[in-house]
């Protein structure tokens, strides 16, 4: 069998991450695909940066669309981030070339993962992205693969490791919002636009992204009742553990008879409860389906490790010629979703 080329486009946390595992694990990931996974060639912003990897081997490319459509890749890896601009050009040319895309990109999917999945599927591409939403926690496999025999009932979690690393912070150090959110950013935890954490807004393209794929709705991030952390004072937190609840930025999605509720607000969630005992920079997905009940995903949403595990899982799926489609169904097959105001739980 031929190798599978790779073109990866971001040498961040997560691009080299992805080199270290492909160059420690060739003989075992050949071993459990039957396939050579190879690097053809990589994109970054700035060549000569120290990684501690070396990308010598590589071809370079210093634009991201060159790389993605180059004849020597088969997979078009997008670890830049960003939802327009050269993630989004690239993975367009990508998929419209026929290639496979494997994103960790949670804005891009959030705001333009039904365009993308419909290029995809008009070429004959697959576009996967399980490292966008709650890192190393294969959410989105459990999902579309081992939950499809079920009616999905309700999606809730923690999704964003850095709120609830405030929080907690809040709850256990007594420290103030202000405080915790500088402990945060000297830790290097917060996104390079805060809100994008604070605000909810990245715990938000995560949720509205696992509702389209629990509903088979088109993804409706405009339609995510969002909510940040900054209103939070210790107050709060403390008058929350007096009666036994902490408080956590949750998201809940569900379809009720008034349409799909996608909530993503600071909740009080019982102390003694899996959710209300996950402290620090952790993510928690609870996933309910009509057959198998409630279960619990709980693990590290973010960081080199936990997201690079992510993105080799989608690459070992292409390489074993799994073709499903994004969303877990045809992307022309997804319905609109109606959006419910909520009502509280
Ligand atoms: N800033 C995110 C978090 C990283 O704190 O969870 C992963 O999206």
């Amino acid at each position: 069998t031929e190798p599978l080329r790779l073109g990866i486009a971001g040498l961040g946390t997560v691009g080299v991450g992805v080199v270290r595992i492909l160059r420690q694990k060739a003989a075992l990931i050949t071993e459990r695909t039957g396939r050579e996974i190879a690097i053809s060639a990589v994109s970054a912003r700035s060549r000569g940066k120290d990684r501690g990897v070396s990308i010598a081997d590589y071809a370079w490319e210093d634009d991201p669309v060159a790389l993605a459509t180059r004849d020597d890749v088969d997979v078009f890896v997008e670890l830049m981030g960003g939802e327009d601009g050269p993630a989004k050009a690239a993975t367009e040319a990508a998929l419209a070339a026929g290639k496979d895309v494997v994103t960790a990109n949670k804005a891009l999917l959030a705001h333009h993962g039904q365009p993308l999945a419909e290029v995809a599927e008009a070429a004959g591409a697959v576009l996967r992205f399980e490292a966008a939403v709650a890192g190393g926690i294969p959410v989105i496999k459990a999902l579309t693969e081992g939950l499809a025999g079920n009616d999905i009932t309700r999606v809730m979690g923690v999704m964003n490791g850095t709120c609830n690393y405030i929080l907690t912070r809040m709850e256990d150090a007594g420290l103030t919002y202000d405080e915790a959110f500088a402990e945060a950013d000297g830790l290097g935890y917060l996104e390079a636009d805060p809100n994008l954490d604070v605000g909810g807004i990245d715990a938000g393209h995560k949720l509205a992204l696992l509702a389209a794929i629990a509903y088979g709705t088109r993804v409706a991030f405009d339609a995510v009742e969002l909510q940040g952390i900054g209103s939070v004072t210790i107050e709060d937190i403390r008058a929350a553990a007096d009666m036994g609840y902490k408080i956590k930025l949750l998201g809940v999605c569900q379809m009720t008879g008034r349409g799909l509720e996608q909530r993503m607000t600071p909740c009080l969630v019982p102390a003694a409860s899996p959710l209300g005992q996950l402290t620090g920079g952790t993510n928690m997905v609870v996933i309910e389906g009509d057959h198998v009940g409630q279960i619990v995903l709980r693990g590290a949403g973010a960081g080199e490790g936990p997201t690079a595990s992510a993105v080799l899982s989608d690459i070992v799926d292409i390489a074993r010629g799994t073709r499903l489609p994004t969303f877990g169904k045809p992307a022309a097959a997804l319905t609109q979703a109606t959006p419910a105001k909520s009502v509280a739980p």
